[in-house]
């Protein structure tokens, strides 16, 4: 079996609970030194080669998939923008069988998740989405393992507001509250929900774990959160519309208004952060409230966890 890595819709409560688990113990391996046997194989009995194939540019999710490959004894080839032309220079299908006869995984940041879909069908080793215009299941993944380090309210997150565009960060986001019982409202502008889809597969979630979903267009909801969450208003692919989405997302600022609204709230953004905008300079850089450094961090940890089952029998 291929263990690809595509939406946080194909998990279950467990399989998400393990992730979590073997992110937080890829997190003390790093810190306090990593077992012997750490370490992935790829064909030939040499250290395992993920190649990174981006079609959009990126910092953490570059980088922590570098350094996860290095720490498995493995190595990781970058593979640029301007290089590949996924379904421009050449059909997904096609770079699919290429790659999967060179390397022994794959993560792709793609415009469309149906290329993550191509990819994963016709390369024959796994593939693991890196943000596509539908899902970002590596961020959520880091972002629950801290949430769960922060919460008081074990097993479950509390209540997790996410203030903005019901985008790819969001999607994952809500599939990883519903997975762990955690009460999720998004709060954002009429015409930007969440895909209805994603909505469904919450309330299938939630049957078995009980979580929550709240959608809301009023700003003063987000009150009371033990999270709260924001991400850019415009994201990669829909810089013609920043313009327009300022206008439109202006109400819903994480800013010092909304987070004196719940008091010993902890504060996470994927980032980048277009600061000024979506949040505030004061409320980002607040050590008492801002996670996301360390929210960044286990992103690191969390694609350990992926890796290691991607690359497992
Ligand atoms: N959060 C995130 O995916 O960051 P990058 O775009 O820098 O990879
Ligand atoms: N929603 C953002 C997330 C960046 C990590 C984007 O897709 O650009």
């Amino acid at each position: 079996m291929t263990h690809h890595f595509l939406a946080l819709t194909g998990e279950t409560p467990d399989s998400f609970r393990l992730l979590l688990d073997r992110s937080a113990f890829w997190k003390r391996s790093v810190r306090e030194g990593m077992p012997e046997s750490a370490r992935l194989s790829g064909r030939g009995g040499g250290g395992a080669v993920l190649a990174l194939l981006f079609q959009k540019p990126s910092t953490r999710t570059r980088v922590s998939f570098e350094m996860a490959m290095h720490h498995f004894g493995g190595r990781a080839l970058y593979l640029s923008p301007s290089e590949v032309g996924l379904g421009s220079r050449e059909a997904p299908e096609d770079v699919a069988r290429v790659l999967g006869r060179y390397v022994d995984g794959i993560m792709a940041r793609v415009f469309q998740h149906d290329d993550l879909i191509s990819l994963a069908r016709f390369s024959g080793v796994p593939v693991i989405n890196g943000l596509s215009d539908i899902e970002h299941p590596c961020q959520a993944l880091a972002d629950f393992l801290t949430i769960f380090e922060h919460s008081t309210k074990e097993p479950a997150g509390g209540t997790l507001t996410f203030l903005g565009d019901g985008n790819n960060v969001c999607h994952s986001l809500m599939i990883a509250a519903a997975l762990t019982g955690t009460h999720f409202r998004w709060c954002g502008p009429k015409g930007y929900e969440p895909l209805s889809d994603y909505v469904d597969r919450f309330q299938e979630i939630a049957e078995e774990t009980k979580s929550r979903l709240e959608l809301t267009n009023d700003v003063s909801a987000a009150a009371g959160s033990d999270f709260l969450y924001t991400d850019v208003w415009a994201s990669m692919g829909q810089e013609d519309e920043a313009e327009k989405r300022r206008e439109r997302f202006r109400r819903y600022q994480l800013n010092e208004d909304v987070l004196e609204k719940s008091p010993g709230a902890r504060v996470l953004h994927c980032l980048p952060a277009h600061r000024g905008e979506e949040i505030t300079d004061g409320v980002i850089d607040n050590p008492n409230v801002s996670v996301v450094f360390e929210q960044a961090e286990n992103r690191l940890y969390a694609q350990m966890a992926v890796l290691e089952r991607a690359f497992s029998e």
